[in-house]
């Protein structure tokens, strides 16, 4: 039996003689071992990003159905969405060899030569979570899914008295797998166990390497090296900013002139987001509307006035800076935000102004949304997203980090691009 994660690592688990499993358990390290093997019902284990958390599930839930299986005993592992469930699917199935199994692609379970039964769920369906006597369940990425999706799978597990495995990396504090984690680490609850698993655990095992880690703190704002490598759960659900930092960049809008514009253009039904910082980083105009294409052309070039802006030109917006360069407005230049690589650059310049405060705000929607936002880990595919949750608008975030990278620009060069004369704009225009 093979288990195989992303990188080269395979588990040779056992060959299988007719009468004797001869089930040998693959090499684990230490802490995989202590976190998911021990004997406690509730384990719940906080751990970096590629740690080895699935890989050693994967190993623990073949076990227990190995060892504890039997005709139509079912077997769980859940996952925040069916994407996450499905690669798990996928590596339990490689985990087997080929004659010992079948495999239901539509309905996502695997059918043990013993009659066992290992599905993949998905959280993001909390009522497929009801029913069945389960006997034996994982719950991965846990801190990703929904409070629902826990208390359904909770009950499933009632009726058999079955062990489950809580695993995932931090986020926060605002989620049941949090609080979970602190109730067991209180070691006051017989039947539960915890343990934090960090990055340098995993280097030391050799499961990931110091480089690594060293390259992830210089990508990262420090809160989310902390959340993903070291599994210190943030104050603030993981804000890529950091709420602290935010707040301690409020001030009052400044008076003094723009050396700096972000423009986010409305594409649909989004808003108009225009920001200016003056030549010491302070927002110093704020103008949010929805208005037609041409008059919101009209107004946003009358308010830049020449000052050096960037504008979001991805998409329609690449014909919108066309349109404004063709017609003399050489002040503006595009960004692309092509891809979650532009994303990721441009929130993490906003991120050290942020955190070093070099910046300021007023407040109000731009601070909420720079509260709102979050980064999301993309496990499979080595990525970390920063976006706003679904349904939050995020015009301006990307206007203030759009404004924050020309604004750089301009500090360095001497913030020569300011225009004589600005026309008259006091305080917020919204609309
Ligand atoms: N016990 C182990 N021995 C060797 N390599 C391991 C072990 N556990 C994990 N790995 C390696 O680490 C990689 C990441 O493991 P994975 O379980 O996907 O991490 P996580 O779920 O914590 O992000 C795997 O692809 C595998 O190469
Ligand atoms: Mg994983």
């Amino acid at each position: 039996m093979t288990i195989e994660g992303t990188g080269a690592y395979k588990l040779e688990i056992f060959e299988v003689p007719e009468n004797d499993l001869g089930y040998e358990r693959p090499w684990l390290y230490d802490k995989q071992l202590e976190g998911i093997f021990c004997t406690a019902r509730y384990a719940i284990i906080e751990a970096s990003t590629k740690s080895g958390k699935t890989v050693g599930c994967l190993v623990w839930l073949a076990e227990q159905a190995i060892l504890f299986g039997g005709p139509n005993k079912n077997f769980w592992w859940v996952a925040p969405v069916s994407d996450q469930a499905d690669i798990a699917f996928r590596r339990m199935q490689e985990a087997f060899p080929r004659d010992m199994y079948e495999a239901n692609m539509s309905r996502k379970f695997i059918k043990l030569w013993n009659g066992t039964i290992i599905w993949f769920k998905s959280a993001d369906k909390p009522d497929s979570l009801y029913g069945e006597d389960v006997y034996a369940a994982v719950v991965d990425e846990a801190t990703r899914c929904k409070d629902e999706s826990w208390y359904a799978l909770r009950s499933t597990l009632t009726a058999t008295r079955a062990p489950v495995r809580i695993i995932g990396n931090v986020k926060g504090r605002a989620n049941w797998m949090y609080k979970m984690a602190r109730l067991a680490q209180t070691g006051d609850e017989p039947d539960m166990h915890y343990v934090k698993i960090t990055a340098y655990d995993a280097a030391a095992a050799g499961v990931i390497t110091y480089d690594e880690i060293v390259d992830a703190k210089k990508i990262y704002p420090d809160i989310v090296f902390r959340e993903l490598y070291l599994a210190e759960p943030a104050d603030d659900g993981g804000n890529p900013f950091g709420i602290t930092h935010i707040q301690k960049c409020v001030a009052p809008m400044s008076s003094n002139l723009p050396v700096a514009w972000g423009w986010d253009v409305a594409k649909h039904n989004n808003w108009t987001v225009g920001i200016a910082l003056d030549r010491d980083g302070n927002v110093c105009r704020f103008h949010r509307w929805q208005d037609t294409w041409d008059n919101t052309i009209q107004r946003m070039t009358h308010i830049t006035f020449g000052c050096a802006a960037m504008v979001d030109s991805t998409g329609s917006g690449d014909q919108l800076l066309e349109r404004l360069r063709t017609s003399g407005h050489t002040n503006f230049q595009g960004y692309v935000f092509g891809g979650w690589k532009s994303k990721q650059d441009i929130m993490l310049g906003l991120a050290v102004a942020i955190q070093n405060r070099e910046i300021t705000f007023p407040e109000g929607v731009i601070v909420e949304e720079l509260e709102a936002f979050e980064y999301v880990n993309v496990e499979s595919s080595d990525r970390v997203l920063y976006a706003a949750p679904k349904g939050v608008h995020d015009d301006c975030v990307d206007a203030l980090a759009m404004a924050v990278k020309l604004w750089r620009r301009q500090s360095v060069y001497g913030g020569d691009a300011i225009p004589i004369l600005m026309p008259k704009t006091s305080g917020w225009i919204i609309q």
